[in-house]
């Protein structure tokens, strides 16, 4: 019995590859290492490098090392990029799930968790974003998602597959140096990247509806997320049949500005932030309701967001090592 993770050396994956460890399960890691990194997957946990469009390698692997549950993490997932390229996102996002899904059946593989993301819910009007928030995603990547979401559904319902779509929400943090996110397209690195180079921080927008006039957030450390996988694998294994669709957040908004003061605190740089314009396609607000996990599950995060700075910090430190001297 063992727990497939694809996508286990990315950042995201490194951590659930680490937190099943921990909580005594055996995985398997297949991924591409098109943005993975050998080096994040154990020594001591076996690593097939292939693609999710490789139907057959993915078949070999489900057999060979007898995998009872998938957690599937591969997927391409800049914002930005899947606006150029949405045929590139949809064939990788969509068609390797499809692809995924056809070999975990023809398997039996009996559970199915899938790494979905609030961009699904796009510009929700709403304070506290539920599972039943519309979903009217913004952008391809976001589209992929929900595709995804409903892939998985689907099959579960026609196959009795158990399934979960979590719902990741602005993930930040590290469980060790090593682990932490080495790619700048989130605000904590950008932020962190600006200040090692001596620059400014930038607050992109300070005209928004939010009681600062930033955009708010819901943070949430790797180290949390990781652990609601487990929490979410373990419930699927005891319990077939389930079709869960699952916020993974803090319940907690965060505004940009009271990040970067976080920043500047724990880094002890100190330096103002400038205002640029708005960043085209950015929701003022988007915070989860962490309810129904807490309720169904009993799962909640423990970390806050000065252990997601100071973590991701301590990474940072350890991947550009140049800037500890300056
Ligand atoms: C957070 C806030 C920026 C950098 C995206 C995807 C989402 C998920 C996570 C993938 C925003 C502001 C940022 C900076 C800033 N992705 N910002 N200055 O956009 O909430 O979510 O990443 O799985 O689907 O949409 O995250 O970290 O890019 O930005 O002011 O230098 O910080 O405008 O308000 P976002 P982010």
């Amino acid at each position: 019995m063992s727990w497939l993770i694809t996508g286990g050396a990315g950042y995201i994956g490194a951590h659930v590859v680490r937190a099943m460890a921990e909580a005594g399960e055996r995985t398997v890691v297949y991924d591409d290492l098109s943005s993975g990194v050998r080096e994040r997957v154990p020594q001591e946990v076996p690593l097939v490098v292939g693609s999710v469009l490789d139907g057959e390698r993915l078949a070999r692997t489900l057999a060979e090392h007898e995998v009872t549950g998938v957690v599937h993490l591969a997927a391409k997932k800049q914002v930005g990029e899947s606006v150029e390229r949405p045929l590139h996102y949809f064939h990788q996002n969509v068609e390797g799930l499809r692809v995924l899904l056809e070999a975990v059946t023809a398997a039996e593989v009996a559970s199915f968790v899938f790494s979905s993301s609030a961009a699904v819910y796009g510009m929700p009007d709403v304070d506290l974003v539920t599972e039943e928030t519309p979903c009217l995603p913004l952008s391809p990547y976001g589209e992929t998602k929900l595709a995804g979401e409903w892939l998985v559904r689907a099959t579960g319902r026609a196959t009795g597959l158990a399934t979960a779509s979590l719902r990741y929400f602005n993930v930040a943090g590290a469980a060790g140096p090593a682990l932490a996110d080495t790619s700048v397209s989130n605000l904590v690195p950008m932020v962190f990247e600006k200040l090692t180079e001596g620059a400014s921080p930038r607050i992109f927008g300070d005209d928004y509806p939010t009681p600062d006039g930033t955009c708010v957030r819901d943070y949430i450390h790797v180290a949390d997320l990781a652990e609601a996988h487990v929490t979410v694998a373990r419930a699927l294994r005891s319990a077939p049949g389930h079709d869960l669709t699952l916020n993974i957040g803090r319940g907690e908004g965060v505004s940009v500005r009271e990040m970067i003061d976080q920043v500047n605190a724990v880094t002890g740089y100190d330096r103002p932030p400038t205002v640029t314009p708005r960043r085209p396609g950015d929701p003022a607000r988007v915070v989860a309701s962490a309810d129904r996990i807490a309720t169904e599950l009993g799962w909640q995060a423990k970390y806050d967001v000065e252990d997601m700075i100071t973590s991701a910090w301590e990474g940072w430190l350890h991947h550009h090592p140049e800037a500890a001297r300056s």
